[in-house]
């Protein structure tokens, strides 16, 4: 299977789909690191053993961090983003163990990483963000006293 990296992919956009802001602003930061990270491996064509030992380290104190705050999600919700944790760092383990037979880890198994990066912060980690309260959620824009709460939230007031 061929996968095309193209320009887009490399600024941090899969399919159309960009990795967007949680709100909180470590968990972003982290984010930040490892779209970073996915994007220099997707730029070539073989993945050094090392590389990827790297981002999954980064990865599994990412994932630390995120379960510190596991506590606040009902318990399915935490299991299941626990679940989605464990998979992705198995992904990577597979990798791993592939590159160790001989068989080179390339682009195009960094592409479906970076796809399950984006979408699961877009996603179970936004409600992570969102369940930390209003310290870490982003403001209620839907309604009326939300867009005016909105004016004091940092997002907005942050030079
Ligand atoms: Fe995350
Ligand atoms: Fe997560």
């Amino acid at each position: 299977m061929t996968i095309e990296v193209s320009g887009s992919v490399l600024s941090g956009s899969v399919c159309g789909c960009d990795l967007l802001p949680t709100g909180a602003a470590e968990l972003d930061a982290e984010h930040e690191a490892i779209l970073g990270s996915l994007t220099l491996m997707l730029g070539q064509e073989v993945v050094p053993p090392d590389t990827l030992r790297g981002l999954r380290r980064m990865m599994a104190d990412h994932f630390a961090t995120e379960a510190r705050e596991f506590p606040r999600l009902r318990p399915d919700r935490r299991t299941a983003h626990q679940e989605a944790h464990d998979h992705f760092l198995r992904t990577v383990d597979g990798l791993l163990a592939r590159g160790d037979t001989g068989q080179p880890v390339g682009n195009a198994d960094i592409y479906p990483l970076m796809l399950w990066f984006v979408v699961h912060s877009n996603t179970a980690d936004a409600e992570l963000a969102e369940s930390a309260g209003p310290h870490g959620a982003l403001p209620d824009l839907g309604t009326m006293k939300g867009m005016m709460a909105a004016l004091e939230h940092p997002e907005f007031t942050a030079s």
